[in-house]
């Protein structure tokens, strides 16, 4: 597509691009979000750098793209709960986010998009890697294809919960600023999703699996993690990621639907604090 209201630069082959020729804390008019969204669907995540915003705009830019998704268990801001701060202090240890997920997989509907807003970022380091998940579906040999396509995931939220393999279990938030919670009564925080889900807006196929998927339904304990090891490999392999170089007041928004991240734990000593909104999805399929 020819842009005509913004600039678009691809920051790899494999997903990814910058875009100059917008200011997000300005009132957007119809023709620019319609490319802005055109070139998301085209490159799964959008940069942008040098943005201003206050919190107020930034809800406000959020909601074009859908309405808010609340995180179960981790709290907002006081003034702004649908903003989560991603913080990590000099003395903190754990880093939220490193581990390739895609974001709130564990619920029913999960996570549409999610942005994400640097405040405060480390003087190197601090990084985020995204995976291309169409491009791993289409790496996949036919016979493999054939053998997932009917797989159903089991998808756990509760870190504390999760089985011996992986996950977290007691360590989760522990050495880290983020601020815990229980999750509202009534919010499901473990769900089957299929393993190879169809984007609902371009129709393409692509992976659908991350650090909450623990099974596959029907599948032995030994069965799904060699299934679950090998494929999280495959994911993740040099060919699909790009990543993104954080400078403060750099501003991103990716799609979950097609894209596995990971947040790089390579700056001890160094704060980085970023503030996060999850939109709404859909049920896969
Ligand atoms: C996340 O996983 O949502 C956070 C990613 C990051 O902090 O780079």
């Amino acid at each position: 597509m020819a842009y005509k209201q913004i600039s678009v630069e691809p920051i790899a082959g494999s997903c990814g691009a910058e875009i100059s020729g917008v200011n997000l804390a300005n009132p957007m008019n119809r023709k620019t979000f319609a490319e802005l969204y055109e070139a998301w669907l085209t490159y799964q995540v959008l940069f942008f750098r040098d943005q201003k915003l206050t919190s107020g705009e930034y809800l406000k830019f959020a909601r074009k793209w859908g309405a808010i998704h609340m995180h179960p268990f981790v709290k907002g801001l006081r003034q702004y709960p649908e903003i989560l701060e991603v913080k990590k202090t000099e003395t903190d240890t754990y880093t939220f986010g490193n581990r390739w997920h895609t974001d709130q997989m564990f619920a029913p509907r999960p996570a549409k998009a999610t942005l994400l807003y640097a405040k405060e970022t480390p003087a190197v380091g601090g990084d985020t890697l995204y995976a291309n998940m169409y491009d791993a579906y289409n790496a996949l040999s036919p016979g493999m294809k054939t053998m997932l396509a009917p797989i159903r995931t089991f998808n756990v939220g509760d870190g504390n919960k999760r089985s011996a393999k992986y996950g977290d279990r007691q360590n989760r938030y522990k050495g880290a600023s983020a601020k815990p919670k229980t999750p509202p009564k009534g919010v499901k925080t473990n769900s089957q999703h299929p393993l190879v889900r169809t984007h609902p807006e371009t129709g393409r196929k692509a992976l659908y699996i991350g650090v909450h998927t623990q099974e596959f339904v029907g599948f032995t304990g030994e069965e799904g993690n060699f299934l679950i090891d090998m494929l999280r490999t495959h994911c993740t392999k040099e060919e699909f990621i790009a990543r993104f170089d954080w400078q403060k007041n750099s501003m991103a928004i990716w799609d979950n639907r097609c894209l596995q991240h990971y947040a790089v734990s390579d700056y001890p000593g160094q704060r980085r604090r970023m503030h996060r909104i999850t939109i709404k999805g859909d049920k896969p399929y």
